[in-house]
């Protein structure tokens, strides 16, 4: 399966970061990586910018969110069509930030459809937190994740599997871990839909996890706002 590695800016970056993807070109060249998938999600205003100066470069662009209607009185929201229309090929949804803010598997799986609707791909998060898996719940936590946020019958779209407590904490699951969960995961959504982890990829630990059975790519925070750790982590991916 191709690889997907795919940078969360999260709520960082500025206009002028529209410069990354030739830098990124500069340290990883567009011709040397047809065989994965690049993908950046910077905040909304950047997307448009960033697809400019990325398009030509082999590097897809992304939303972190989006409605789930496709316009209307909802002050502040963004739509799938709004982001597909910027030059967005994915949306993440139902990120742990967001669901730790209230967001709830069917407001994640309405998200969902609305990509759909819209031509882009969503990426469904999904993760269980300490406290879960230390009650040995990890993956009925996140197979009941799938089942409330995967719409019915959708074909086109990727699970990123971010366990809470490895986000932004420098705590990696074992691999052992990721490889039980992975291919719980595989059970669950076939062999077509492409499974990433997140959570503390850096590119000292990612040949590692993307050689992990299961591991079609990263869902990576932190490490994808300096493109030479995005570019090593992509060169990882082998
Ligand atoms: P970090 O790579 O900073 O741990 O963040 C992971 C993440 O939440 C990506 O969506």
């Amino acid at each position: 399966m191709r690889k997907l590695i795919a940078g969360n800016w999260k709520m960082n970056g500025a206009q002028a970061w529209t410069v990354k993807p030739a830098g990124f070109d500069r340290i990883y060249a567009a011709q040397d990586r047809n065989h994965i998938d690049i993908l950046i999600c910077p905040p909304f205003p950047f997307i448009r910018e960033l697809f400019t100066s990325a398009g030509g470069r082999n590097i897809f662009v992304g939303g972190q969110n989006c409605h789930a209607n496709e316009n209307g009185a909802h002050t502040g929201e963004v739509s799938a069509e709004m982001l597909a229309d910027c030059g967005a090929s994915f949306v993440i949804v139902g990120h742990s930030e967001r669901r730790a803010a209230g967001e709830t598997d069917t407001e994640v799986q309405n998200k969902a459809k609305a990509a759909n609707r819209a031509g882009i791909v969503p990426i469904i998060c999904v993760g269980e937190t300490l406290d879960q898996r230390e009650a040995g719940h990890a993956e009925s936590v996140v197979e009941n994740q799938i089942s409330g946020s995967v719409p019915d019958g959708l074909t086109e779209y990727v699970i990123a599997y971010e366990p809470v407590w490895a986000i932004g904490t420098g705590k990696v699951a074992s691999v052992d871990d990721i490889k039980g969960m992975h291919a719980h995961i595989r059970k669950i959504c076939g062999a077509t839909v492409r499974i990433l982890y997140g959570g503390s990829v850096k590119p000292a630990n990612a040949a590692e996890i993307l050689a992990t059975p299961n591991v079609d790519g990263a869902l990576i925070g932190g490490a994808s706002l300096d493109m030479a750790d995005l570019a090593a982590i992509a060169k990882a991916a082998g």
